[in-house]
């Protein structure tokens, strides 16, 4: 949500690559952008002797309601020292003048904010008697006026230190002068990530926007206050205004990755990608897997915890460790875990599943954990993302850049760790390395042309319906939630995914001539009664979709999938991300942003 990108540097057109910074952070999902330029006075001997020198006369801002598309800021003053933002609305509606970068009264001070100040009417209230003028309905606004405020007793970097702290709630900012050539950069809740180039640094909320120009980064961890210049950056921490340590990571990601190269989605091109992640796995990470496995045989309660389709991946690990490690695991939904925390002990493990490591019913989950003593595990794919570096032991993904909003690569990455990990509980490792390597097989074929061809006509045959349900048993349960998901969301059809047994306890009311249902019908002990399901469908009408190693007789339409074992879930979801897929694009939508969604949800 929110997108932020901010650059200072020798570079003279900053509006541009801020520009170009703000669309790599599109897929975070926004309704409105802004650039704010520190405009480079041109005549000053500083600026002309190669020296950055502070000679700004004001900042320009150009800011619209609505995606950016084709928008151009070269109509901007040339600089070398800009700022911009993607607004996801919160306070007040989706208009040019409630976009960011906002300023104060005198135009000299500039703000772009992701998160929510709280107690923004009191401030408002009190900067209103102070005789401050609001043009905006935003909470953001009164940021920059409140540094506007304490500006008139101190320097610039402690007036926004004051400001941030007298602003409660998950916040990050920016805050700019035009007489001080460095970003204050604040982080309390919302990531930011600093990059560090040759005589130019850059603030993201996103690493991946930041790969064209670098790969050292500092991830900013919550109370860290950030002053950004050309050549030094200086760490505090915004409570206390005790200086802490520049800490540079290089990005193990390439440039490359972050880009859509011949594919015309990023989501196809993170579909293709799945075989590839997987096999690094099991080349990469089996040492990790089985220490974590050492450390849950160690605890007294394993819970898995994510959101959406992560908790879809955590609800599978449930089937997986039962089946495969015998072991019992609790799972709950990021934003439920906070009314399971009771059974918490310092024995506990949570074993937290976040492809972005920045989603705050995930991370509010782990800190309420931590508190309670519990080891905190992540299985993420953002290296120094805040529940990599809140955990006490961790593994990546190792997936590459996400991009498209939906989660695919990731969340079958996930999988993968997930049964190589069940595995490695019950001593099995080398044939949990066979049976991941199945899926990878299996998906090698679903992605031959003949297969996709089968998908994309399926597709077409669906493309008017309005209810799709999608049905399965065990492993192939959270398989139906998780592919359901994906056709909402990407399609905007309606998809409902449930536990085959639970049709004729309701949904079965609405099956009528017609109703498109999948059904997954892996080999394995569901297979029957699952086809049971199929049939209760089609005897009322239902058009039958099997995906299954087999066809049969009751199904209208039959979508093969070799068996995997217990890892058949992963081509099985591959499946439904390419059905989901085609659906998108056959309508004309766009599937990397689906409407209304953010690919990192940072708040709650
Ligand atoms: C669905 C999807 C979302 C994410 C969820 C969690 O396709 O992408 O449901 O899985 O928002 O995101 P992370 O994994 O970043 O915590």
């Amino acid at each position: 949500m929110c997108g932020i990108f901010g650059y200072v540097g020798p570079k003279q057109n900053a509006a541009e690559l801020v520009l170009e910074g703000l669309k790599k952070l599109e897929y975070r999902g926004y309704d409105s952008w802004g650039v704010g330029v520190v405009e480079d006075d041109p005549t000053s001997s500083l600026v002309n002797s190669g020296l950055r020198g502070v000679t700004a006369k004001g900042i320009a801002v150009k800011k619209r309601a609505g995606k950016i598309g084709d928008a151009t800021v070269n109509d901007m003053p040339k600089s070398s020292f800009a700022f911009g933002h993607t607004r996801w609305a919160t306070h007040g509606g989706v208009t040019d003048i409630n976009a960011h970068p906002h300023l104060d009264c005198t135009g000299t001070v500039s703000v772009v904010h992701n998160g929510i100040v709280e107690n923004f009417e009191e401030l408002k209230e009190e900067l209103a008697k102070a005789h401050h003028r609001f043009v905006s309905e935003t909470d953001t606004e009164i940021i920059a006026h409140l540094i506007e405020e304490y500006l008139k007793k101190y320097p610039f970097e402690e007036a926004v230190r004051k400001t941030f702290n007298r602003c409660t709630g998950l916040n990050a900012i920016i805050a700019i002068h035009s007489a001080k050539r460095v970003m204050v950069a604040v982080r309390n809740g919302s990531p930011l990530v600093l990059g560090f180039g040759k005589n130019e640094n850059f603030v993201a909320s996103d690493a991946s926007a930041l790969l064209s120009h670098t790969r050292e980064v500092q991830f900013l961890e919550d109370g860290d206050m950030a002053v950004v210049g050309d050549t030094h950056v200086e760490l505090t921490n915004v409570a206390t205004g005790k200086k802490r340590e520049v800490k540079k990571l290089t990005l193990n990601w390439t440039m490359k990755q972050a880009e859509k190269g011949a594919y015309p989605f990023f989501m196809l091109k993170e579909i293709y990608e799945q075989q590839a992640v997987i096999k690094g796995i099991s080349h990469t990470s089996i040492k990790q897997i089985e220490h974590l496995a050492n450390v849950i045989k160690k605890s007294y309660g394993t819970y898995m915890v994510g959101c959406g389709s992560a908790s879809y991946v955590s609800l599978a690990g449930s089937y997986l460790f039962s089946k495969i490690a015998k072991r019992h695991v609790n799972y709950a939904i990021g934003s439920e875990f906070g009314y399971h925390l009771d059974f918490l002990t310092p024995k506990s493990t949570v074993i937290a599943l976040s492809q972005s490591g920045e989603t705050m019913d995930i991370l509010e989950s782990v800190k309420k954990a931590k508190e309670k003593g519990a080891t905190i595990v992540a299985i993420t794919n953002v290296l120094g993302s805040t529940l990599y570096r809140i955990a006490d032991e961790k593994i990546l993904i190792g997936a590459g850049p996400e991009i498209a909003v939906a989660s695919t690569k990731a969340v079958t990455g996930k999988l993968a760790i997930l049964v190589l990990l069940s595995y490695a509980l019950s001593g099995k490792t080398k044939e949990g390395i066979r049976v991941v390597t199945l899926a990878t097989e299996s998906m090698s074929k679903l992605l031959e042309k003949d297969s996709i061809r089968r998908i994309e006509s399926l597709a077409k045959k669906l493309l008017k319906k309005e209810h799709v349900y999608v049905i399965g048993r065990g492993l192939s349960y959270p398989a139906s939630l998780e592919t359901a998901i994906k056709i909402k969301e990407i399609s905007y059809i309606h998809a409902e995914g449930m536990a085959a047994g639970e049709l004729k306890h309701g949904p079965l009311a609405l099956v009528e001539k017609g109703t498109p249902c999948i059904a997954f019908l892996p080999d394995d002990e569901t297979y029957g009664a699952n086809l049971a399901g199929a049939m209760e469908m089609k005897a009322r009408g239902g058009y039958v979709i099997g995906i299954s190693h087999k066809n049969h007789e009751v199904f209208d339409y039959h979508l093969p999938v070799s068996d995997a074992r217990e890892a058949t879930i992963i081509p099985n979801i591959v499946t439904g991300q390419l059905l989901s897929y085609y659906l998108a694009t056959l309508k004309g939508l766009d599937p990397d942003k689906p409407r209304n969604l953010a690919k990192s949800v940072t708040v709650k």
